[in-house]
């Protein structure tokens, strides 16, 4: 594996940020596009991919797998697929990088058919835990070999003769979810996902999409999905969304930098994913949904941001976190401008992401003066209305940390420094040019 080079910087004061921020295409879709695209038979077409590392990283994969994947211009990607069942046994071994997403969804997506493959990925990944879906995958027959604790590197065998399984989440997870539905594409008669709160439904959507059955139900227990296995997907054209995890950044720069005003066009704002936004207006920021519309099948909307508004600490509904899980780093940047106490619970998954992001948040909010106190499954940021600064932020191969305390320097009185922004481009390679374009000064060492 390559060795990796940090690259750090430092985010000063800035005022007036100004401009449009056209946000790339959303990473958990991207991931998606391609993998449903392989197990279609014919040619899916792809616009708005969004063009990250983690992204890329699975189109190789796709391409291991056997499908023909091409880049036919900015974005614009089409997928030659194999149909349900039809991959081919990698000849090497799958490196998925940075991304979670990309090696879940696809060790789900080859664990019902009778190939094997070996999977690794970078330090963060090479921590991160995958048991939570080599147990499930097991009951459709499948077995792996791997490190202890269930790490990666590990070698997954598919099931020559898969079951269907019935699975109840015992995480709020949708890579969990995916990796389930998605092998129980190629295993006959009926797989059903039990989840007690809902996670981003992109997978579902998808699969109808493709024109698989799936039917949901809510149960006492939570909602219930039921895929009819062995489908013929047929090929898709597909407008990718723009991420709002990644809009979150901007909105939150300009929410932080005194005079600014920033358009987001082109928000993917699925109730699964809106978390972040209805929890910004509960604390009075100031953001108009423009021109609300569907796109793609999916709500999408422009969003004005504009700073001036005083926000206000918030105490965040533990059931809103699946849909904002990617967004508690930033709103912890954020909730230290606000005035009052921010309180984030329920959100102990944050500690197995690309970094343990509660420990992460706390420390470089300490080492920027803020006031935070931290618990096993969440954290409380004392919020004092401006931020000391002066520190810098340790960010362990997670994208999301090293951008979140950039928007944090945005406002502070003393610059604020993370050790290593090369991790962004894993999920938003034009970050540091869009913040330059809207106005904010970061200079890279
Ligand atoms: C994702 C699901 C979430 C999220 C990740 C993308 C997806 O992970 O954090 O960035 O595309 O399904 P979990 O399923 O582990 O919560």
């Amino acid at each position: 594996m390559s060795s990796h080079q940090p690259r750090p910087a430092t985010a000063h004061r800035s005022r007036g940020l100004s401009g449009t921020a056209t946000i790339p295409g959303d990473k958990s879709v991207s991931h998606r596009a391609l993998i449903f695209g392989t197990l279609a038979v014919g040619e899916t077409r792809v616009t708005g991919l969004l063009e990250g590392e983690d992204v890329l990283g699975t189109a190789q994969a796709m391409r291991a797998f056997g499908a023909q994947v091409i880049r036919t211009g900015k974005g614009a990607w089409t997928i030659h697929g194999l149909g349900v069942g039809g991959l081919m046994e990698p000849e090497d071994v799958i490196d998925c990088g940075n991304a979670g997403t990309g090696v879940r969804l696809i060790m789900g997506m080859m664990a019902t058919c009778p190939i094997s493959a070996t999977f690794t990925g970078d330090a963060s990944l090479r921590r991160r835990p995958m048991g939570r879906i080599l147990d499930p995958l097991r009951r459709f027959g499948a077995t792996s070999m791997g490190r202890a604790g269930g790490l990666l590197p590990l070698t997954l065998k598919g099931a020559a003769d898969p079951v269907p399984v019935e699975y109840s989440l015992p995480v709020p997870s949708a890579q969990v979810k995916s990796a389930v539905l998605l092998a129980g594409l190629n295993a006959p008669g009926e797989t059903v996902v039990i989840e007690r709160e809902p996670t981003r439904d992109h997978t579902e959507r998808m699969l109808r999409g493709f024109g698989a059955e799936v039917a949901v139900e809510d149960l006492p227990e939570g909602r219930a999905i039921r895929l009819t296995g062995r489908p013929e997907l047929r090929p898709q054209t597909i407008a990718v969304p723009r991420d709002p995890s990644s809009a979150a950044f901007p909105v939150a720069a300009a929410l932080i930098a005194e005079g600014s005003e920033v358009l987001v066009p082109n928000i993917c704002l699925n109730p699964t994913r809106a978390g972040f936004y209805q929890t910004l207006a509960e604390m009075g920021a100031d953001i108009a949904h423009e021109d609300p519309r569907e796109e793609g099948g999916e709500p999408v909307a422009d969003l004005r941001v504009r700073h001036g508004a005083t926000l206000r600490g918030v105490e965040v509904p533990p059931a809103r976190a699946p849909s904002m899980i990617d967004e508690y780093p930033v709103l912890a940047c954020l909730a230290a401008y606000a005035e009052g106490d921010t309180v984030m619970r329920g959100i102990g998954e944050l500690r197995v992401k690309e970094s343990d992001r509660i420990a992460a948040v706390v420390a470089g909010l300490r080492a920027n003066g803020v006031e935070v106190t931290e618990e096993p499954d969440g954290m409380i940021v004392h919020g004092r209305g401006q931020v000391p600064g002066g520190g810098t932020v340790a960010t362990h191969l997670d994208h999301r940390i090293a951008m979140s305390f950039l928007c944090l320097g945005l406002g502070a009185a003393a610059p604020v420094s993370v050790d290593d922004t090369a991790p962004i481009a894993t999920s938003f390679p034009n970050f540091m040019s869009l913040m330059a374009a809207l106005g904010a000064e970061i200079v890279t060492a």
